[in-house]
């Protein structure tokens, strides 16, 4: 089994990565997406998104990081794609998930979901564009209203040369609304493709990773918002390891005010943090009952303070 930290934009960032990865035995972190639109994407950007480059892919303690790509063009997705491999990703990923209507209005991300033949001719033109050896993967959602077309759409992506697919097991309508999550649907899929396909969506606990497996018939398993949670899901989802108590989340919480502090994000601080614990309420109690003072608070040294003083 292999267990993939999601990608999140805004949230999943290299230094949520580089602390994630270092609690957990994650196999693959994948990046916040790029944009691609109609220019090269400058190394810049690459280096912005996926500081781990610098390190050859990999986070400190040698996770590799993928990066990933959004767009509508294949030929700057192309293009795109035979940078960030000659930059040092290990492999390229390209986003039909993403339902954000900026996103979706300049046609990248799941609205391509309605368009499978344009995905196949993306795939291919990134295909192309990077070494063999090179694993290009790609994300989906089962569809945009539907998942009438899932089978379609993954068999595109297939014979257009990805080696892996992740599917996050809701459409486009459904949002992130838990009850509408729908791993049997991607057992068809799994089934009849010969490239490893990724579930994803909903996994909270071992129990669930295991239901997961089971429903989706998928070995890998791809965790998003529960990963922040709980911080040792992948530990948990992998080893049936017990959660983290709240000391010990303490002692993360204080690693990554030290990592967040002395980059160069400081100014980001305050609303990283708020929107951390946002998530970290949701399984721990402590954290529930200091979000209410936290959200107050705008500076960096009061909420510091306010951490230290729990
Ligand atoms: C705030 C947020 C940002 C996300 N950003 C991305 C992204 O950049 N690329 C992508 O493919 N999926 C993105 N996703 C989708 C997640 O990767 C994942 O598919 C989804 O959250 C379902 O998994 P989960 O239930 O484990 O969170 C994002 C989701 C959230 C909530």
């Amino acid at each position: 089994m292999r267990v993939i930290l999601a990608p999140m934009e805004g949230v999943l960032d290299h230094r949520m990565r580089q602390l994630l990865s270092e609690l957990n035995p994650y196999d693959l972190c994948v990046t916040e997406f790029i944009r691609v639109v109609d220019q090269p994407v400058p190394d810049k950007v690459f280096y912005r998104l996926a500081p781990e480059l610098l390190n050859g892919g990999k986070t400190r303690n040698g996770t590799p990081v993928r990066v990933q790509l959004l767009g509508q063009d294949p030929d700057w997705l192309a293009d795109a794609a035979n940078r960030a491999s000659a930059l040092g990703s290990p492999g390229v990923d390209i986003n039909f998930g993403c339902p954000a209507k900026t996103v979706n209005r300049s046609r990248g991300g799941a609205v391509l979901l309605k368009e499978p033949e344009l995905i196949y001719r993306i795939v291919k033109a990134m295909r192309e564009a990077i070494p063999a050896e090179q694993v290009l993967s790609a994300k989906i959602r089962l569809g945009w209203e539907c998942d009438s077309r899932t089978m379609e759409i993954a068999q595109a992506i297939e014979s257009a040369g990805a080696n892996e697919l992740a599917i996050h097991a809701r459409t486009k309508a459904d949002g992130y609304r838990a009850e509408a999550i729908n791993w049997p649907a991607i057992a068809p899929v799994a089934k009849a493709l010969s490239i490893p396909v990724v579930a994803n969506g909903e996994i909270n606990s071992y129990a669930d990773g295991q239901r997961c497996q089971l429903e989706s018939g998928c070995q890998d398993l791809m965790i998003g918002r529960g990963a922040l949670c709980r911080p040792n899901l992948a530990e948990m989802v992998k080893h049936d390891a017990q959660q983290l108590d709240w000391d010990a989340i303490r002692a993360v919480l204080s690693e990554y005010v030290t990592l967040e502090i002395s980059g160069d994000k400081e100014r980001y601080f305050p609303n990283r943090i708020k929107q951390w614990f946002g998530y970290l309420r949701q399984a721990y109690p402590e954290a529930n009952e200091m979000f209410g003072e936290l959200r107050r608070l705008k500076r960096s040294d009061e909420i510091i303070a306010h951490l230290n003083a729990a």
